[in-house]
């Protein structure tokens, strides 16, 4: 995969001789014209002052993610100037994620272009990187002729507001988009190629490539051990399931331990419980959760985050045959809790519950688990807002944090009345109630019953905002987006420096 390169620019954005100029656009008060941002000073004065007059002529408005192009026939050295949209911002300064989804805009509009010079920078250096990075991602590994098509854009060079080290913030922001790239590609990857055993072999090999420790047990091994949940899930499928997990120390002195876990079901038909046929497709991305946690503790050891981070990864395929686990089965899960299965269909909790069980072992500080979870959390919250439960003060910490990076969240409760409603006849609880209502809720009730004591948890339901089913918008594409990956890091950055 061709990847855009990212710099600095030196000198002023007016002389860079370049495919285009980005300067950013805010809309005007009443019906006066858009407003240039900082960053653009240069190119305005070499438009006489009347830059932001000859884009409204030529239709910009400064509305969000709108880009227009102009010729700018000399009068920079850059052959096009290129406005992009922040829509409304106040006190006329745009926020990051504004930032970021015009430079995505951008990216995506200018896919194609050599060098291209961005003044996004002054407002926002890293937001303006990663949006950049993010927006001209592309996915052609299963094309017939990979190269076909537009190449993303070749080099982007960003102007700075000076005030922080350029080249500092640029590398970090290389990081992390790789690493959201890294988890786009693989929900991307389709469901015959990624399948257990092919997902922890590139886990595997991405956790050894960043030098961590890295763990496979494969089916016997998770007999053996006893995790009957991954086992009873992934007993349908020829394609047997694993658990992968992924050290990063923290190095010398760690401030803190964190456990990750993720859902890795590599293709969910709904098992017995079969799913309609219409729409199943999209149950390729049900290993979101799996991809981003692995993501996730490769990128802190790239960045060597003073935080020892572990990713618990249980990985299965849930199929109907006659090896298949049934509604009616009770499962006995890692640590001994049993489980009837009263619906197939709910087999994330299931692979879920013994790798926070397994998790837990290790004594972290602080558990964070992320899934594809339930259909629930997408009529509670819609298709961009993932639904995050758990303890209090970690909850609303990781919820804060999503907000603030562009993956939205928000805090859902976990309701004491559902506990009783996951009652079973048989087993020490059921994988589901009895009704639909709250399913979110009662999913996170379900994980909550193998969190150690005491231990502070959070749990992001992101079967909405994980893969994205229409067109591409800011810096996301089509199909795997990578969330919630900048929400992850951003707490264990804020983990590193506040404990
Ligand atoms: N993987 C699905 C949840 C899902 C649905 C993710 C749509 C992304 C888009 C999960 O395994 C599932 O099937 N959940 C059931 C739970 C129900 C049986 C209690 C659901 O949401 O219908
Ligand atoms: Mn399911
Ligand atoms: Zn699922």
């Amino acid at each position: 995969m061709s990847a855009t390169e990212v710099g600095l620019v030196v000198g002023s954005p007016a002389a860079a001789e370049a495919d285009a100029v980005v300067v950013g656009l805010l809309p005007g008060e009443d019906d006066g014209h858009p407003v240039l941002v900082a960053g653009a000073e240069e190119i305005d004065a070499a438009f006489d002052g009347e830059l932001a007059a000859l884009l409204d002529l030529a239709g910009a408005s400064g509305k969000a993610e709108e880009v227009v192009k102009v010729p700018s026939r000399g009068a920079v050295a850059a052959k096009l100037v290129v406005a992009v949209g922040l829509g409304p911002a106040e006190n006329g300064i745009p926020d990051g994620e504004q930032v970021r989804r015009a430079s995505g805009a951008v990216a995506r509009a200018l896919a194609g272009s050599g060098r291209v010079v961005s003044t996004l920078g002054t407002v926002d250096l890293t937001a303006a990187a990663e949006g950049t990075l993010l927006g001209a991602y592309r996915f052609t590994a299963f094309k017939g002729d990979p190269e076909a098509g537009k190449k993303p854009v070749a080099q982007v060079e960003f102007s700075s507001a000076g005030d922080e080290d350029g080249l500092e913030v640029l590398r970090h922001a290389v990081a992390v988009a790789h690493a959201v790239r890294t988890t786009r590609d693989l929900i991307n990857t389709p469901p015959n190629a990624l399948y257990p055993e092919t997902f922890a072999a590139r886990a595997k090999e991405l956790g050894e490539a960043a030098g961590l420790d890295v763990e496979v047990l494969d089916d016997a091994a998770l007999a053996e051990a006893g995790f009957g949940g991954v086992l009873g899930v992934g007993q349908g499928s020829s394609r047997k399931p694993r658990l992968v997990r992924l050290s990063w120390s923290g190095g010398a002195t760690p401030v803190k331990k964190v456990a990750l876990v993720g859902k890795g079901i590599t293709f969910d038909t709904g098992g017995i419980s079969i799913k309609p046929a219409a729409g199943m497709d999209h149950m390729t991305s049900d290993m979101s959760g799996a991809a981003a946690v692995i993501a996730t503790t490769v990128l802190a050891a790239t960045l060597e985050l003073p935080v020892a981070v572990t990713a618990t990864v249980p990985m299965a395929e849930n199929m109907p045959s006659d090896t298949a686990y049934r509604p009616g089965d009770v499962l006995t899960m890692y640590g001994g809790k049993t489980v009837e299965v009263l619906n197939t269909d709910a087999e994330g909790r299931l692979i879920l519950a013994d790798a926070i069980v397994r998790a837990a072992e290790d004594e972290p500080d602080y558990l964070v688990e992320t899934s594809t979870l339930t259909g629930a959390q997408m009529v509670a919250l819609g298709t961009r807002t993932a639904g995050i439960m758990g303890s209090d003060e970690l909850r609303d910490r990781v919820a804060a944090h999503g907000r603030a990076v562009g993956e939205d969240a928000w805090a859902m409760p976990l309701p004491e009345h559902l506990r009783a409603e996951l009652d079973s006849r048989v087993a020490d609880l059921a994988n589901v109630t009895g009704n639909r209502f709250g399913g979110m809720l009662a999913a996170g009730i379900f994980l909550r019953e193998f969190v150690a004591e005491g231990l502070p948890w959070a749990h992001i339901d992101i079967a909405g905002p994980s893969f994205n089913t229409g067109g591409p918008w800011g810096y996301t594409p089509k199909g795997g987006t990578g969330t919630p990956v900048r929400t992850l890091l951003a707490l264990l950055e804020d983990i590193a420096a506040n404990g």
